[in-house]
């Protein structure tokens, strides 16, 4: 059932922005789509990379809040993409013994493809692996706000004192509350961007900025990049003991 997780001095929570699929298209003379298809492909080797490296906890991210911006044909493409994925990797996920879960706004997605998000997180709901989140309508800014909503009508119900609101109580009502922080955030395609991804979980996390597109990117390079995590110095505002 999936291969035990060697955890160390490394990473346990990996996130990862996703880019570079339309790039590596357009470099192939290819529609932006064709990029978003060889993306997907990379998901599962990365993701079987993470026991043998120690990362417990492997986050993506498929869709922003904001990609609703880019065409019409592009958005659904994306769309029925994540509907193949889900479909097509269920039973693969589940034999890996990975936990899936979802992130996001799942209002403005369509009921199909919510269906299929909530299927898959019930079927692995037991798996004991790696936990692979996958973020979708997600937005870090959206994420607090909704957030904040939700603490806003606790509040109003007298559930809960305005007094003792800190720095504990907002995680708590994030998509990602049972998740720990990233540890390391990785992007891909040369931009230097977090493009409002785990705003608030990323506060203290490591980040590496690649060149590689994401459909090139591949086990070893994250391997790679998770062993270099481990001669950080992380400090947390702190001093070095
Ligand atoms: C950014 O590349 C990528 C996305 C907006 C989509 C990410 C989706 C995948 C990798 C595939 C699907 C994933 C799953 C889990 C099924 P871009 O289009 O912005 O690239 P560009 O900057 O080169 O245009």
């Amino acid at each position: 059932m999936g291969k035990p997780i060697r955890e160390g001095a490394g990473p346990r929570h990996v996130a990862v922005i996703m880019d570079g699929n339309g790039r590596w298209a357009q470099a192939r003379g290819r529609p932006r789509l064709f990029g978003h298809h060889a993306g997907a492909k990379r998901v599962r080797e990365i993701v079987q990379a993470c026991p043998d490296v120690g990362v417990k906890y492997l986050t993506i991210f498929a869709f922003s809040t904001e990609n609703w911006k880019r065409t019409q044909s592009e958005v659904a493409g994306l769309m029925s993409l994540f509907r193949r994925y889900i479909t097509k990797e269920a039973r693969a996920l589940k034999a890996e013994n990975v936990q899936v879960r979802f992130i996001g706004d799942r209002v403005r997605l369509d009921h199909k493809l919510v269906r299929l998000m909530d299927e898959l997180e019930q079927m692995t709901v037991d798996c004991t692996g790696v936990n692979l989140t996958i973020a979708i309508n997600y937005g870090g800014r959206d994420e607090v706000a909704r957030a904040t909503r939700r603490l806003a009508e606790d509040v109003a119900a007298g559930k809960l004192d305005p007094a003792s609101v800190d720095e504990e109580t907002l995680p708590r009502y994030l998509d990602t509350c049972v998740l720990p922080d990233p540890d390391l955030v990785i992007r891909t395609s040369g931009e230097a961007r977090i493009s409002n991804f785990l705003l608030w979980q990323s506060a203290y996390a490591e980040y590496e900025f690649v060149d590689t597109l994401w459909p090139d990117f591949g086990a070893e390079e994250f391997s790679r990049l998770v062993s270099a995590y481990g001669t950080r110095d992380r400090r947390y505002g702190g001093v070095r003991a």
